[in-house]
């Protein structure tokens, strides 16, 4: 009998009847739990660094949903915290950081995370291994180095990322030194998860559709290479999933160059297209419309049912195009297992 988890499954490239499910930010305010939880923290980042409420808050999710994966709670904005830049979170606000306005301000920076402020994190994925049930997945992650940059240097979110995108091409070597910086930051970061507990480790770069080519290959493309590469070499039993939100055609290229497991598609990827490419070199994971999930109804049976059809005979993992939205009614999320679960039958 195959015991295997049915998301390394996939992640090594079987097909299953019906896929395994997660959601993005499936941790989060659209729970009433999490709310609660929530509450009981003074700063977002006092919960991530609080392994009990954070080990909570990964499993609220599953405790509810029974999804085929936890992901870990935390942020992918402790890394400039630990790498000493101020990171704060203002409730309805979003996260806020001290700017990095010119090339000077990077001497602000440690040159490697403290890792000892990340210690809770690390505390949090062992409890929470202890914790899941048997055919759980347990997912880490951190937010791929342009991304994570686009927010050091704004100093909060931006539409389009023209902060870091306008330090980039003014200052292309300092920009590089930041890159590399969190390029091996990450590293760091993520290969001390796997050793702490997790299976699978998404990188998130949630901006990556913003940029030219050439900047794609320089911020986006050559670090995720690297960071790949490397957990791949340094520990070849963890399953690596790249999500490049708004990569377009990208895609391609990613899938045949980096070497990851699976690849995130986002809202607006096709899928039937993105079979086509990238068939039989990697799992692919979405691409449901968050939207269409807060709306539910016939518009959310029908996405489902396409997603499903574009996808199948594919290693697919089902999952949203985005990040679940804190308005999503819990009884939608449920019509989605439902949906994917009797999907095979
Ligand atoms: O459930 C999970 O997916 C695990 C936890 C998780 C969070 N953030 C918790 C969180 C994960 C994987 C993230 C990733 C993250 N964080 C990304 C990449 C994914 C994406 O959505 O594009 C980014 C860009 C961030 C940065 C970030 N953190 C922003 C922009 C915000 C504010 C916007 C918002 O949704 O409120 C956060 C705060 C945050 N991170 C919350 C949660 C649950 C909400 C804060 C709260 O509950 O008080």
């Amino acid at each position: 009998m195959n015991n295997e988890k049915p998301l390394l499954s996939v992640l090594r490239g079987k097909t299953t009847a019906n896929p395994p499910l997660w959601l993005m930010r499936q941790a989060g305010r659209y729970l009433p739990e999490y709310r609660e939880l929530r509450a009981k923290s003074a700063s977002f980042l006092d919960f991530c660094y609080s392994p009990a409420a954070a080990a909570e808050a990964t499993l609220q999710p599953i405790r509810r949903f029974g999804f085929d994966a936890a992901i870990l709670f935390s942020d992918i904005l402790v890394i400039p915290d630990a790498l000493g830049q101020k990171v704060s979170f203002e409730s309805g606000a979003g996260p806020r950081l001290e700017p990095i306005e010119a090339p000077e301000n990077l001497s602000r920076l440690r040159d490697v995370p403290d890792y000892s402020r990340l210690a809770p994190v690390f505390e949090t994925v062992d409890r929470v291994k202890s914790a899941l049930p048997t055919q759980t997945a347990f997912i880490g992650f951190c937010g791929a180095p342009w991304t994570v940059a686009s927010y050091m240097i704004a100093g909060q979110g931006t539409s389009d990322q023209a902060p870091a995108r306008l330090f980039a091409y003014r200052h292309p070597e300092a920009f590089d030194i930041l890159i590399e910086k969190l390029t091996e930051a990450s590293i760091g970061y993520l290969l001390r998860q796997i050793d702490a507990g997790v299976e699978v480790v998404q990188i998130f770069d949630s901006w990556a559709g913003v940029l030219p080519p050439r900047e794609f290959e320089n911020w986006v493309f050559s670090p995720l290479r690297k960071i790949v590469s490397r957990i791949k070499t340094e520990r070849p039993n963890a399953a690596v999933i790249a999500f490049a939100r708004g990569a377009g055609t990208h895609l391609c290229r990613l899938v045949a160059e980096l070497g990851a497991d699976a690849y995130g598609l986002d809202t607006a990827a096709d899928p039937v297209w993105a079979a086509q490419e990238t068939a039989g070199r990697a799992a692919l994971q979405g691409n449901l419309d968050p939207l269409a999930l807060l709306a539910g109804g016939a518009a959310l049976d029908q996405e489902v049912e396409a997603i499903l059809d574009a996808l199948k005979g594919h290693p697919h993992i089902f999952n949203l195009g985005h990040g679940i939205l804190p308005q999503t009614p819990i009884a939608h999320v449920e019509r989605l297992v439902d949906l994917i679960r009797k999907s095979g039958a």
